[in-house]
């Protein structure tokens, strides 16, 4: 069965990459979670898309230059304005704590192609390996250097590159770096080359598929996963079944 995977939580009606989200996709039967990381300036992960807060809070500046404490002050509601309640920006901490409670899947997505965090991927491994979520999580990364580095230190954690553009078989690319699968965007998942990966055993899970006949086409080629903001309505076309 094709793995429904919320993006940045059920971002397409709640405020993406916030614990609300996270919770709100498990009950709209999403299956797992698909969540971004960034690093304070004191070295705190945290579960954000942009490499500045500008767009989804209040404030301003990089999150690079924030202290957890300060960043905590923000709040995360974005354009759900109607929401009473102030959302925070997650620590990734706080995310795989309720994960572990739950039996969601989640690919973590290490947003250190603009800025590289040093020192970020140990630590992402690190909260993994604490919580026990190693059979559950995906590292993904636009920087494939960055997931290789993280295979190379924790070979039992699953890895995934994202891949903005069509790639000549990319289900051999994604077998010489030891990824079991790799992320495209939709476009980039023609049928065929959904076809081949899943033969070749590599699995295939695009990204940011929200249109019902994109979603209804993955479905019937039995792809891996798709990765969407609508979670409520990825499940309503899977045919409200649930993973056995
Ligand atoms: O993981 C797939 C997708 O989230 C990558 O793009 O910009 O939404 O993080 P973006
Ligand atoms: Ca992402």
């Amino acid at each position: 069965m094709t793995l429904i995977l919320a993006h940045r939580g059920y971002a397409a009606e709640y405020p993406e990459n916030t614990m609300l989200a996270f919770k709100e996709a498990e009950k709209a039967g999403a299956d797992g979670l698909e969540l971004d990381v960034q690093m304070t300036k004191d070295g705190e992960l945290v579960v954000i898309h942009d490499e500045k807060v500008d767009r989804t809070t209040g404030g301003t500046g990089l999150v690079k230059d924030y202290n957890y404490k300060e960043l905590r002050k923000l709040d995360a509601r974005f354009k759900f304005t109607k929401l009473s309640e102030k959302q925070q920006i997650p620590a990734l901490d706080e995310v795989l704590e309720w994960l572990a409670g739950t039996v969601l899947n989640c690919n973590v997505e290490l947003k250190n192609t603009i800025i590289p965090y040093e020192g970020m991927e140990e630590k992402v491994i690190n909260m993994i390996r604490d919580y026990q979520l190693s059979d559950r999580i995906i590292i993904s990364s636009f920087n494939h250097y960055s997931i290789v580095h993280s295979y190379m230190m924790a070979p039992d954690i699953e890895i995934a590159p994202l891949l903005s553009e069509g790639l000549y078989m990319p289900w051999v690319y994604a077998q010489s770096i030891r990824a079991k699968g790799f992320h495209p965007h939709w476009r980039a998942a023609p049928d065929e080359i959904i076809k081949s990966s899943l033969e070749s055993g590599i699995e295939v899970r695009p990204y940011t598929v929200n249109k019902d006949a994109e979603l209804d086409r993955l479905f019937r080629v039995n792809c891996s996963a798709v990765i969407t903001d609508d979670p409520a309505k990825a499940f309503q076309i899977r045919g409200n079944k649930k993973q056995a």
